[in-house]
């Protein structure tokens, strides 16, 4: 039995380059960015598969220690997605998160993480088909790219 397990366990593993998919974490704020991804799905517009969404109220809720904990649990990206500048629905989240997502940029940059890892977008409830091309083009780099490790 034990043989079987030992013998089984590399064929399952043997996923090549061209099959492997990349993990692209993406926080998404609940009434602009979210609404997008939502709207690519209902009008089924196809996207990369990598993505996995985490719903957050605003952009503004978006810690850089999220982004971090995010590459550290086994994310190959990031995307953080709000309102328009302007269009936050909590006034100036969105302005915060610029900020702090600049230091994020930085941090990266400085800890020599590829700055194509990593991106802020500003998606509105209307725009599914920026959804669609941030997240296929987003997961293209990261499969050029190849898997993240951390350092
Ligand atoms: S509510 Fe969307 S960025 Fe603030």
């Amino acid at each position: 039995m034990a043989e079987q397990q030992v013998a089984e366990a590399p064929a399952e593993q043997q996923a090549t380059a061209a099959e492997w998919r990349p993990t692209l974490l993406a926080y998404l704020c609940n009434w602009c960015s979210y609404a997008g991804a939502n709207l690519a799905g209902a009008s089924r517009m196809p996207y990369d598969a990598s993505i996995r969404v985490i719903r957050v109220p605003c952009s503004g809720r978006v810690d850089p220690l999220m982004i971090y904990k995010a590459f550290e649990r086994g994310a190959d990206g990031v995307l953080v997605g709000g309102c328009h500048l302007g269009d936050c629905h909590y006034s100036e989240g969105n302005y915060a998160c610029q900020g702090r997502m600049a230091l994020v940029k930085a941090l990266l940059a400085a800890a020599g993480i590829e700055e194509k890892r990593f991106r802020l977008e500003w998606i509105s409830a209307s725009e599914g088909s920026i959804f669609q091309a941030v997240v296929n083009e987003m997961s293209e780099q990261l499969r050029e790219l190849g898997p993240f490790e951390l350092k």
